[in-house]
């Protein structure tokens, strides 16, 4: 199977609604990055940000917010990989949003494609964090890419020595990330997934040509 034909390279940025370092959520935005085709970046970043501060935004923004916006700004599209909880939004990631939101009129995330997978040992898959996640999105004017929610039930059990192994998962986020790339006119393709096949699986090789 061919890579995904693209006009240019894309930039894409992945924040993970966690900072744990075994973090479920990386784990899967890790094997998202490999199985991209070579022409599509997903630079992951963690969101080690302070506490949202309305003192502390405007001229006296931090270096790590300022780089924060930057990433954003300077991305084709934004991947969120987050947990649930407490039934809702983490909140390191909520605060990052808030930080990105602002200023009101140029927010980074304005107009920005933003596609949402939520992650749990539970066989809820974070599904109402990524409610609240939309939500959060809805209110600064980024574009979330929609359809049917990308949720990844019993994750613990999906992530073995360190690497997600749910192709159908995988498979299925990879499929949003294609469409966000048409969307945003960066894919001349007509195959329906944004992967190079040889960092792929033969399995999930299979379910990208079915798709
Ligand atoms: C404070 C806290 C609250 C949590 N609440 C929920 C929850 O409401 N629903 C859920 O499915 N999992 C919940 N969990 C479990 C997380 O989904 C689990 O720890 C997950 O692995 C965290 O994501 P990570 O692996 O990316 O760090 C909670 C975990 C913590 C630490």
């Amino acid at each position: 199977m061919m890579a995904l034909e693209t006009t240019a390279r894309v930039k894409l940025l992945g924040l993970s609604g966690s900072l744990r370092s075994n973090s479920y959520s990386r784990t899967v935005l890790y094997s998202l990055q490999r199985a991209l085709a070579p022409n599509v970046c997903l630079s992951v970043r963690d969101l080690g940000l302070p506490l949202y501060n309305e003192d502390e935004d405007g001229d006296s923004a931090s270096d790590d917010v300022r780089s924060f916006r930057s990433s954003i700004a300077a991305s084709d599209g934004v991947v969120i990989v987050t947990p649930e909880y407490n039934h809702g939004i983490p909140g390191v990631l909520k605060n990052a949003l808030d930080w990105a939101s602002r200023p009101l009129t140029r927010s980074a995330l304005a107009r920005k494609p933003v596609v949402v997978v939520s992650i749990s040992p539970a066989f809820t898959g974070g599904v109402r964090a990524q409610a609240s996640v939309h939500d959060t999105l809805l209110a600064m004017g980024a574009r979330i890419v929609g359809g049917p929610q990308i949720v990844i039930g019993n994750v613990a059990e999906k992530v073995v020595r360190g690497e997600f192994v749910d192709n159908v998962s995988l498979s299925f986020a990879l499929g949003r990330i294609n469409q966000m790339m048409k969307d945003i006119g960066r894919s001349e393709s007509k195959r329906p997934l944004a992967i190079a096949s040889a960092s792929l699986p033969a399995d999930l090789r299979e379910v990208a040509v079915a798709g």
